[in-house]
């Protein structure tokens, strides 16, 4: 009888020491690491890898585990991969995504199976408005938000007529329909909205021109990747520069391939969530940090993969794997981000935060660097068939 007690007793000691034992947890990084946005995806999983070198140890014996998949920009392939790392790879979270259509081919097979999805790059709007869950959490930008303070921005420089020219997809259209709202709205008339083929146009020459015989005077764009370094050599060439100056969304001209673009960047006029020059401490630890591991400055896509990390370690150790509690303090965290300050809006699980706006210029040291022309503090997007926060 005692014997047995003893056994029992052991037993359960063992169970107990099993239930605190170090876990592994799994994150799913959604990404593209072929096709048009290849580059952003790496840089994002390199954010992300200095961000758990940084905050990894906030969950103690607990490790994380990165299971990669490339999306390859497809929404079809994106959607397969989603459900390989959830019902095969049993993750614990989902982290990722760059394009805005494969966003939406995911966001109701996460939402149906209640794994939290922290978004790191897609600006989809709808991932945040009619199409809301509280499983999906954003760290990076909604499109809106990013070309919404641009439109303003260019009715206040005083611009009366603009062209707009973006890729035939979810973001090119969200992009310049939130510009072409605020811009019109301040008096200003977007006189022709163009767009080109998504991940197929090599030539956006017969596009350029069209856009110059419209007679405005600036053109708006949104590109990014592969497709930013095309069309800025193309633009450039094409002697466009004085005639039709630039304004875009800053993916444009980001930090990633400010280099390949080269001298075709200068006096371009941009608006983003982050600038690689903010002088704020966490900025500086961060630059640092990164241009240390990887040998080059960080962009706005590392620093979506550094926060993205930070806000997943925090909320694994304060849910330690209930994927119910990990939602709840996700939406709730906040901390220092290089971007400055930010939170999430409870209402739709966007981020809230800063826009800057600026003006690409050649620094003393010869690199092309941002000359911040104006902040547009705590930029918010207004209700949108979300509402979550009860
Ligand atoms: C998007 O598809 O939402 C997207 C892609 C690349 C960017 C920004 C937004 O740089």
């Amino acid at each position: 009888m005692r014997k047995r007690y003893l056994a029992v007793a052991t037993a359960a000691l063992l169970a107990g020491t099993t239930a605190v034992a170090a876990r592994e947890y799994k994150v799913g990084l959604l990404l593209p690491y072929s096709g048009v946005y290849a580059a952003l995806g790496k840089e994002i999983q390199a954010g992300f890898e200095l961000g758990l070198e940084h905050y990894a140890a906030e969950l103690g014996e607990d490790t994380i585990r990165l299971l990669p998949e490339d999306t390859e920009v497809k929404p079809a392939v994106g959607l397969t991969k989603a459900k390989k790392l959830v019902l095969q790879d049993k993750v614990d979270v989902l982290a990722g995504l760059v394009s805005s259509g494969v966003l939406a081919a995911v966001r109701d097979f996460v939402d149906g199976a209640k794994v939290p999805l922290v978004v790191a790059n897609a600006g989809n709007i709808h991932a945040t408005g009619k199409q809301c869950s509280r499983y999906i959490i954003r760290v990076s930008f909604s499109n809106a938000q990013i070309t919404r303070p641009m439109g303003r921005y260019m009715a206040e420089r005083g611009l009366k007529t603009v062209v707009a020219m973006a890729p035939d997809y979810a973001a090119g259209r969200q992009d310049v329909e939130a510009m072409r709202g605020a811009f019109e709205a301040a008096g200003g008339k977007v006189l022709k909205e163009i767009y080109t083929p998504f991940r197929k146009t090599k030539d956006f020459g017969p596009y350029l021109t069209e856009a110059q015989a419209t007679g405005a005077e600036a053109l708006f764009v949104f590109y990014a990747g592969g497709e930013a370094i095309s069309f800025m050599k193309q633009y450039a060439s094409f002697g466009l520069k004085d005639k039709l100056p630039l304004y875009a969304a800053g993916f444009l001209t980001s930090q990633l391939y400010r280099n390949a673009i080269g001298e075709a960047a200068l006096g371009s006029i941009n608006s983003l969530h982050y600038v690689t020059t903010l002088d704020n401490p966490e900025n500086a630890r961060f630059q640092q940090a990164f241009q240390q591991k990887y040998g080059r400055v960080a962009s706005e896509f590392a620093v979506q993969g550094y926060d993205a990390a930070r806000l997943i370690v925090a909320a694994l150790a304060a849910s330690k794997g209930d994927k119910e509690k990990f939602v709840d303090a996700a939406r709730t965290t906040t901390f220092a981000s290089p971007r400055g300050p930010w939170r999430i809006d409870p209402a739709t699980n966007n981020i809230v935060q800063n826009i800057y706006v600026y003006q690409i210029v050649q620094g003393p040291d010869g690199r092309l660097v941002e000359k911040v022309l104006k902040v547009y503090e705590n930029e918010q997007d207004p209700p949108n068939g979300c509402q979550l926060a009860g």
